[in-house]
């Protein structure tokens, strides 16, 4: 497994790889890796001749009053983890060398981005999508695999290949889980006892929300209620977002009469996690 730190290196790598034929796999990610990610590694492993994961806590999606510095990091960890999966590259740039400080182009979607995350993050999918584009572009990959645990992310990162042409397939992974429910994220490491187990209730919310939903229940409204108040019983929890949103173009539904995502955005004291189901019409 190779290292590799500068932008350029990164590049020269992939041209070649390009001109020597086979196929690579790029697993985007800001370390502190889980197993949500090795998921991600594995799929892509099964799809791709070699297998990039570029490691990169990039500044430009993360507002002001947000965790960017507190971001958890152990690369010595993720070093180790990669190796034993079988990566090929670790990419692992230094912020200075991925963004120019007088950097001033970057990508804005403006229509999957309105809502849910990015109405409570400004700003916050730019930075993703604009990250994810130059990585596409250093890394040149056929394929990238995204988790489903960051739907919206995986939405517009989808719309962005696809309306800015980029050759590249966009694979999805299911929702990776702690044995309790759980959704594992590198921002569970914040939580405290209490906090830990109060998380639950998004798990719980979700669940009510699938049970509801196969009972009969087509009310976006009656199935928000009793999502809030599984939640509202927790003490440490205060709701983000609890939405009910039609799955392509993620907007709000009231009538659930065409597959739809329920979405969740709880703050557990401090630490803000975000979880969701699908809810298959038709099932
Ligand atoms: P990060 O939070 O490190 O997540 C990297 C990838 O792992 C994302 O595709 C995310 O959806 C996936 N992932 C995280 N937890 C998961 C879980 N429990 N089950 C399945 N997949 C999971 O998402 C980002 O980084 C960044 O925004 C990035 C795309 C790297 C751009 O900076």
């Amino acid at each position: 497994m190779k290292i590799v730190t500068s932008v350029k290196d990164m590049q020269g790598w992939a041209l070649q790889a390009r001109k020597s034929g086979g196929t690579v796999g790029l697993v985007p990610t800001m370390g502190f890796l889980h197993a949500g990610h090795v998921s991600l590694i594995r799929e892509a492993r099964r799809r791709a001749d070699k297998v990039v994961l570029s490691i990169f806590v990039n500044p430009t999606q993360f507002g002001p009053d947000e965790d960017l510095d507190e971001y958890p990091r152990d690369f010595e960890r993720d070093e180790a983890l990669c190796a034993a999966e079988g990566v090929d590259i670790v990419f692992y740039p230094p912020a200075s060398d991925m963004y120019a400080s007088d950097a001033s182009v970057f990508i804005v979607e403006e229509q999957l981005s309105r809502g849910l995350c990015g109405g409570s993050r400004p700003g916050h999918f730019r930075g993703v999508c604009t990250v994810v584009a130059k990585l596409f572009n250093l890394v040149l990959p056929d394929l990238a695999v995204f988790g489903r645990k960051d739907f919206q992310q995986l939405r517009i990162l989808e719309q962005m290949t696809r309306d800015l042409n980029f050759p590249v397939e966009i694979v999805s992974a299911p929702i990776v889980r702690e044995e309790d429910g759980l959704a594992i994220s590198s921002r569970n490491k914040y939580l405290g006892p209490e906090e830990r187990r109060q998380a639950l209730c998004l798990r719980e919310a979700l669940d009510r929300a699938e049970e509801l939903f196969s009972n009969g229940e087509r009310e976006a409204d009656a199935i928000k209620k009793e999502m809030r108040h599984i939640i509202g019983r927790n003490t440490l929890a205060r709701i983000d977002y609890c939405q009910i949103v039609e799955i392509r173009q993620l907007q709000p539904l009231s009538t659930l009469n065409c597959p739809a995502l329920a979405a969740l955005a709880v703050y557990i004291g401090q630490t803000r996690l975000i979880d969701n189901t699908v809810l298959e019409w038709g099932t």
